[in-house]
């Protein structure tokens, strides 16, 4: 008779305190602790926390599997019920039949033909960034890098997809996110949950700024009910229009709030720690930013703006990015929980398992990566016989990022405008620390010296000359 054998669990540290696993030891330091793991057991490593099971899966045809082949077995994991609390059931943390109808009607938002337009806005936003800073830095004084590409960010997202410029309430949504997002990090990994309604001091800090959140989306929302006229065709009046193909009916204002709130918060955070990361890393590697400079100065000029017809010829400026974000992928990590038993690699998946697939890690797998710590944008450069599975910063499979190629066009624009007018130097002494939380984002910002190579004021006055 045949024997059929089942699969093996996956190896991993079975040590740790009886209740909570290896829980404490994420808590002090959980890129570290992921990433010696994989050194230690190899690319899929089982964990337990608390009475959780957890694989960490970092093999590229076992992520093709959970992500792509077998999607139907995974939904999002029960740890992305912090982030529910925040973005309820808009795109990112919903789940079947309403998740479909959602995605279905946002995808023309992002269709190439609506991409010229926002290339337009996003110059004009990075120009009017950079108009600021030649006002604010003669005499090399420093800025914080990082706060500038949110406050960028925020402001193209807020133009682009609500027709709404959110430039003035930067500051306090930057803040706000701040809190918002280690609280839902923290809620992640913590075994016992104390409901959000509990007034702990964290818990009130988390409702204040997500009160201060949802109060100016509810206010965009508001200000388009009591002004059709300025609908347009952006993503909101999208979302607004659309009725039930059964009922009729439309979006209430709760579900549209949590499509916004999913938009403002995935769309920038994302994007401003990807150019942060990048304009650190060439402050690291003067000879890399003396080429990017180069190719900048051949295809735009000393003043010329990058559109959407140029950005093909900016070769070198793609290929920073996406070693940047190899390096730093502000996704580092995503999860999925099995509805059912499954196999991955050749190790066994119980039902119920939370599957941790990390960008962090797979893109410094020296197997996929030759010099996987060196930053060596050549790499994204010519063709190579790496799995389409081993770099994932927009993830992959249905849930794949809606927004990758309006990211990739605003991130190149910003970063070839920036480097075209200024040259960014770590301000002496700053210590740049990685803090995983739902993003990877720079601890305390990015304090910069900003050295200026063309008065912006010159192309901006021929840009309006243009224009007229
Ligand atoms: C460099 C910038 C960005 C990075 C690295 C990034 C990364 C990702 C990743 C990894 C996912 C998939 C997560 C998963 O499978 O669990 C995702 C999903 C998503 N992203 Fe992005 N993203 C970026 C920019 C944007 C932008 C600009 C937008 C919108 C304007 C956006 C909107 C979304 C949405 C709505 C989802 C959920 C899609 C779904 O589940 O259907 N992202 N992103």
């Amino acid at each position: 008779m045949d024997t059929i054998t089942k699969p093996a669990r996956a190896p991993g540290p079975d040590k740790g305190l009886p209740f909570l696993g290896q829980t404490l030891e994420v808590w002090r330091d959980m890129l570290g602790f992921f990433q010696r793991a994989a050194n230690e057991y190899g690319n899929t490593v089982e964990f337990k926390f608390g009475p959780y099971v957890y694989v960490m899966v970092n093999e590229p045809e076992g992520i093709r599997h959970v992500l792509v082949d077998n999607h139907r077995n995974y939904k999002k994991s029960r740890n992305y019920d912090g982030l529910k609390l925040l973005l309820g059931e808009g795109l990112v943390t919903s789940e079947g039949d309403f998740w479909r109808r959602q995605r279905k009607l946002a995808q023309p938002a992002f269709h190439r033909e609506r991409l010229a337009g926002f290339a337009v806005t996003m110059a004009a936003a990075t120009k009017g960034m950079l108009e600021r800073w030649e006002r604010n830095v003669r005499g090399g004084s420093t800025v914080d890098v990082h706060g500038e590409m949110m406050r960028v960010t925020l402001d193209i997202v807020g133009q682009t997809l609500l027709s709404t410029p959110l430039d003035d309430e930067a500051h306090g949504i930057g803040e706000a996110m701040g809190v918002t997002l280690r609280y839902v990090n923290e809620y992640a990994v913590s075994l016992v949950r104390v409901p959000a309604w509990v007034p702990t001091p964290k818990n009130v800090r988390f409702a204040r700024a997500a009160k201060t959140l949802d109060e100016l989306v509810l206010a965009i929302i508001r200000q388009r009910r009591e002004r059709p006229e300025n609908a347009g065709t952006d993503l909101l009046s999208m979302f607004m229009a659309v009725r039930d193909e059964e009922t009729r009916e439309q979006m209430t204002d709760r579900q549209l709030k949590d499509e916004v709130m999913t938009m403002v918060t995935a769309g920038h955070e994302t994007t401003a720690n990807a150019l942060s990361w990048t304009i650190y890393l060439l402050s690291k590697h003067p000879d890399v930013a003396r080429r990017l400079h180069t190719e900048i100065a051949d295809v735009l000029g000393p003043n010329g703006t990058p559109t959407l017809e140029l950005l093909p010829k900016l070769t070198y400026c793609h290929a920073v990015l996406s070693e940047s974000m190899r390096l730093f992928p502000p996704v580092w990590s995503f999860e999925r929980e099995a509805l059912a038993d499954d196999v991955v690699s050749g190790f066994s998946i119980p039902k119920g398992a939370i599957v941790g697939i990390f960008p962090h890690i797979l893109h410094r797998d020296p197997a996929h990566w030759p010099n996987p710590e060196g930053f060596d944008p050549d790499r994204f450069l010519s063709t190579s016989d790496r799995p389409r599975y081993a770099y994932l910063p927009f993830g992959a499979g249905p849930r794949t990022c809606i927004g990758n190629a309006f990211a990739m066009m605003e991130a190149q624009i910003i970063l070839a405008m920036i480097v075209q007018h200024y040259r960014l130097e770590l301000v002496p002494g700053a210590s740049v620390i990685p803090e995983p939380v739902v993003t990877l984002r720079p601890l305390d910002g990015l304090p910069m010296k900003i050295l200026p190579r063309v008065p912006v004021s010159a192309s901006v006055a021929r840009h309006a000359v243009a224009l007229a």
